[in-house]
């Protein structure tokens, strides 16, 4: 046997090794491996409780609609534009509510939104939407960058976003300064029908939301239903003391109640 057939004839039997090798031959060695116990990424629960968009006809998003009315009565009037969603701790709904609300308003025949996210702290608002933003309002308030090269239009219909962009170590003086003041009066007179929604940190443990309340033109306040305590609710009101609070959203109540007979027609 020449020496290429003898290399040939080695590189066959370790082929078939591989493949005995790949095979399963023992029940034994065969593990079960369990399934995954990660907790579903944050987003990806958020982005199902989007109700407004995956399931409008819905008794959750008939709520939504509830709130737009109630929301558009007390502002349309006096040209009250700019809204800040917060709510007294984290976790409350904010995002999801200012989210919602935006999209609701966006359905509607003539307005325009534009939600912006100014949570620095824990941005949230484009992982909803899936996409990458490595540029947003930090961004624009450190850096000379043109506001409209960061604005992102989204898939939704008049629904445009402003992301967090990237995390800045002193949130509550980028929010405080000039820079944010003249923003907000800005993109406040630009569009006579343009919504801009503000998602912002929580109250009590952060003084974001009540430097940016003073330059909005009105409050919405989230509070989870069964789960804030009074008496943080009431700290919350107090720190927006001089500030026009539109309303309280109570936000994960259970909602089986004869008010909503109708519904099953
Ligand atoms: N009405 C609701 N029904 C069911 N789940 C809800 C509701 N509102 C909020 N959640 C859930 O509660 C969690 C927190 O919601 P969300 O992120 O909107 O709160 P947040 O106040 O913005 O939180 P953070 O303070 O971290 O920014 C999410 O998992 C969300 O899906
Ligand atoms: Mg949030």
């Amino acid at each position: 046997m020449s020496k290429i057939e003898e290399a040939l004839k080695k590189a066959a039997q370790a082929r078939q090794l591989q493949r005995i090798d790949s095979t399963l031959t023992d029940p034994e060695s065969v593990k079960i491996i369990p399934p995954s116990k990660k907790p579903l990424e944050k987003s990806l629960l958020l982005r199902n409780r989007l109700v407004t968009l995956t399931a409008p006809q819905s008794i959750e998003a008939e709520q939504y609609k509830k709130l737009r009315t109630q929301i558009l009565q007390r502002t349309k009037p006096n040209f009250q534009n700019t809204l800040m969603v917060t709510s007294a701790i984290a976790g409350e709904g904010k995002t999801l509510t200012a989210f919602n609300l935006a999209i609701t308003i966006a359905q509607g025949v003539h307005e325009t939104v534009l939600l912006v996210d100014c949570d620095f702290r824990r941005p949230c608002i484009h992982k909803l939407l899936d996409i990458e933003c490595k540029y947003g309002l930090s961004d624009y308030l450190t850096k000379n960058i043109d506001l409209a090269k960061l604005l992102v239009k989204t898939e939704i219909n008049k629904l445009t976003i402003l992301p967090a962009g990237q995390m800045p170590p002193n949130p509550s003086e980028l929010l405080a300064s000039e820079k944010m003041k003249n923003l907000v009066k800005e993109i406040k007179n630009r569009y006579q029908d343009r919504y801009i929604i503000f998602d912002s940190a929580p109250l009590l443990p952060t003084t974001d939301p009540s430097i940016l309340a003073r330059q909005v033109d009105g409050v919405i306040l989230v509070v989870q239903a069964g789960r804030t305590p009074r008496t943080d609710v009431v700290s919350a009101l107090k720190l927006l003391e001089g500030i026009n609070v539109l309303g309280v959203v109570l936000n994960s109540l259970d909602v089986i109640s004869p008010n909503y007979y109708y519904y099953y027609y």
